[in-house]
């Protein structure tokens, strides 16, 4: 296909909630599948190009054996050695890299560099994590929330911590799926209004304690204090945060069966307490998990549109 023309998925919002629902159906037919060894080879023969200019366990690896387990394969570029990292334009390297692979996965800074690389490219291409952006998460995150606790919306969930690439997401999967966002992060480390669209603040509320944000909710949910790309502030971070770490009296404000969430890595001690991650209310084995299941879902659908 012609670059224009190719659907992608470098937001939350590109799809749609129909979309979604969707997504999700077959994530847990495809987890279904998976753990009882059948074998589903849709994308035979096809080729996932991953590119990483940021460290990842997850995202690799999900990305990685889930294009195998679909029957295709996969090929693992970074900046250190390839020609992204000496300064070949991504206009230029969008259009090679698409000319000789399926879909494309790429994990990098900013996220005008992840659209100007799918502008120019003739295959999907997916956000494996932006400074502002982490879909393929927060849609893992959303299957483990519907798997543990039916539908999502209508729900409330907390967000405690950094106006990150996460929390964004949430915000956009709130907007799109139609639930509530609690968002708390001290002075300084506000939300930018000028990423807010009208309809995403009618399903969001900023508070200035996180026990205000925890209160009644269904799920908390945090991430590091200091994301990739900004470790120069990491001092300072540590410093401003030391009040917004996920523990168990912030954990009894919410509903008694509230799950707790983090996309890891953690850090036990600074966002998040090791009696909260490691305790029974957290989830986070199986989120991880299902990067796998909803990525697949994520590939299959691109590639092949809806299978149902
Ligand atoms: N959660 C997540 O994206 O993890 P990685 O950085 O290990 O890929
Ligand atoms: N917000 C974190 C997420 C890591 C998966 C970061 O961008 O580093």
């Amino acid at each position: 296909q012609a670059p224009g023309q190719v659907k992608h998925y470098l937001q939350f919002a590109d799809l749609t909630r129909e979309e979604y629902d969707y997504l999700l159906k077959r994530s847990a037919w495809l987890k279904t599948k998976f753990k009882s060894y059948e074998t589903w080879h849709p994308l035979h023969d096809r080729t996932l190009a991953m590119i990483f200019e940021k460290h990842s366990t997850r995202t690799r690896l999900s990305f990685e054996a889930g294009i195998h387990q679909l029957g295709g394969h996969a090929v693992y570029l970074n900046t250190r050695d390839t020609q992204l990292g000496r300064g070949e334009p991504v206009e230029d390297a969008a259009q090679v890299i698409s000319r000789m692979t399926d879909i494309i996965m790429i994990r990098t800074f900013g996220q005008e560099i992840i659209e100007r690389f799918a502008a120019n490219s003739r295959v999907p291409v997916i956000n494996g994590l932006t400074n502002e952006f982490h879909p393929c998460q927060v849609l893992a995150d959303i299957f483990t929330f519907v798997e543990a606790r039916g539908p999502i919306q209508g729900k409330t969930v907390a967000w405690v911590g950094d106006a990150n690439n996460m929390a964004y997401t949430w915000i956009q999967a709130a907007e799109c799926l139609d639930f509530q966002i609690r968002f708390s992060a001290p002075e300084g480390y506000q939300l930018d209004g000028s990423r807010l669209t009208a309809k995403a603040l009618k399903h969001l509320t900023i508070c200035t304690d996180p026990k205000d944000a925890c209160k009644d909710a269904d799920l908390v949910t945090t991430d590091v204090w200091t994301s990739m790309g900004y470790e120069d502030e990491n001092t300072s971070r540590m410093t401003a945060f030391k009040d917004w770490m996920v523990d168990e009296e912030l954990m009894s404000v919410a509903k008694p069966d509230a799950l707790f969430m983090h996309c890891l890595p953690a850090h036990r001690g600074e966002e998040v307490s090791a009696e909260v991650i490691d305790g029974p209310q957290s989830i986070v084995w199986e989120e991880a998990e299902n990067r796998l299941h909803v990525q697949k879902a994520l590939m299959e659908y691109l590639l092949c549109g809806r299978l149902d």
